[in-house]
């Protein structure tokens, strides 16, 4: 319980996207001064694309050097990138197309190929070749960015699902019977090493998963959501519809 911080709260989704991109940009500057660089894992969905935007638009124009961001996804459908439901081109279109970052940092997980477990191996080469290590020697993002399915999933990590127990593979191939569709996710050992995760969870339909997670003990088996032990930091932003559920001794 100790790793699950308070969550933040915030009146709406826009106050909400406001806090966690100057949050982002406080991460990414420290990484590039600590490190030269800033290596930051993306969710999908639609609950960051206010953050994109922010990010992206003239707030934060020339507040950030671009050269040193290295973009990956936490996961991906198995769709081509143009497709709408592509994580890929929702960051296209709500961030990557209108800041200056070289196309070389920007790392797509091909999910769309023939063979979507070749998908899976050939970003876990793009991994291994692009992220720091951590002092033990492992691949390690500086941040990854989640969201949270009213199931509990984070990424493509869903309940019941066996890529949540993969410890070996950075990333894996997963079906997810009840779309009866396949995905390729970041795995829970590389979600958990990340020096910082941030969740971002909005909207009247994940009340009730939040308020399982901050004020139950874990279920058996424990949602994916609820098997986020971090050994760095994690962050919890919600906003007053997602939180509706929490007793208030849990929020900040
Ligand atoms: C995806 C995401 C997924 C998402 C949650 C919440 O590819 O869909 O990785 O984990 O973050 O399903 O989605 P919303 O932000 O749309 O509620």
């Amino acid at each position: 319980m100790a790793q699950r911080r308070r969550p933040q709260v915030f009146a709406n989704q826009d106050d909400l996207a406001a806090a966690a991109v100057r949050r982002w940009m406080e991460l990414a500057a420290q990484a590039i001064a600590a490190r030269g660089a800033f290596h930051v894992a993306l969710s999908g969905g639609s609950t960051p694309r206010l953050l994109y935007q922010r990010l992206s638009g003239a707030e934060f124009a020339g507040k950030l050097d671009w050269s040193r961001v290295h973009i990956y996804f936490g996961d991906e459908r198995a769709v081509p990138s143009s497709h709408v439901d592509s994580n890929y081109r929702m960051a296209r279109e709500t961030l990557l197309d209108n800041v200056p970052i070289p196309a070389s940092q920007v790392h797509r997980i091909e999910a769309d190929m023939a063979y979507i477990r070749q998908g899976a191996a050939a970003y876990a080469q793009v991994l291994h070749s692009e992220l720091p290590r951590s002092e033990h020697g492992e691949i390690q993002f500086d941040l990854v960015m989640l969201g949270v399915g009213p199931d509990g999933h984070v990424a493509s990590l869903f309940p019941n699902s066996c890529i949540l127990r993969e410890r070996e593979r950075p990333v894996a191939a997963a079906y997810v019977a009840k779309y009866k569709v396949w995905r390729i996710s970041i795995t829970l050992p590389t979600v958990n090493r990340a020096r910082h995760i941030m969740v971002l969870v909005a909207g009247p339909d994940k009340a009730e998963i939040m308020r399982r997670l901050f004020a139950e003990s874990h279920g058996h088996p424990p949602l994916p959501l609820q098997l986020l032990e971090p050994s760095g930091e994690i962050e919890w932003y919600l906003d007053e519809a997602a939180a509706a559920n929490l007793p208030p001794d849990v929020r900040q």
